[in-house]
């Protein structure tokens, strides 16, 4: 993705990202579980948790922004991510892995946004340098994600 240099495009990834960040927090509670293992399910649940607090880190910038916390589906995204049904394990996590791609390099694309463009979203230097702290933490975190579903896929590896 080219350099972000708009203040709407910054938003509107913004609020994408809280609303996939959402959806990936039911990772945890869906009944897609019913056909994994132990292991897969304490992996299906870090995913779901680091989700959960990724939504909250969101949260906080969108409020903190004040640009408008979506309530419905942002445009650009389907009403419902995932659909496991009649899938076998390894096809789960290579559906889970493409998204947890799009998170990190989504987070990479805000880290490189212009500078003036997050000044603008976040004056205060203070909040600049902790949105920058929390957005390479998700970024790290993505790319564990990654990791993750990569081994889990199996035969499924088909994107870096
Ligand atoms: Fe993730």
């Amino acid at each position: 993705m080219a350099k972000i240099q708009d203040k709407a495009v910054l938003e509107a990834l913004l609020r994408r990202m809280y609303w996939i960040e959402a959806e990936m927090e039911q990772l945890g509670t869906w009944e897609a579980r019913i056909q994994l293992m132990d292991e897969s399910i304490e992996l299906l649940q870090k995913l779901s948790h680091d989700s959960d607090k990724h939504w909250s880190i969101l949260k906080k910038w969108l409020l903190i922004a004040g640009i408008s916390v979506p309530m419905t589906t942002p445009p650009g995204l389907p009403t419902k991510i995932f659909n496991f049904n009649g899938m076998a394990p390894p096809r789960m996590f290579h559906e889970i892995m493409k998204y947890e791609i799009l998170a990190r390099d989504a987070y990479i694309d805000i880290l490189n946004a212009d500078s003036a463009v997050i000044e603008e979203i976040l004056p205060d230097e203070t909040d600049r340098k902790e949105f920058i702290e929390d957005i390479k933490s998700m970024i790290k975190d993505e790319e564990e994600h990654r990791k993750i579903c990569a081994s889990k896929a199996g035969g499924f590896k088909t994107i870096a």
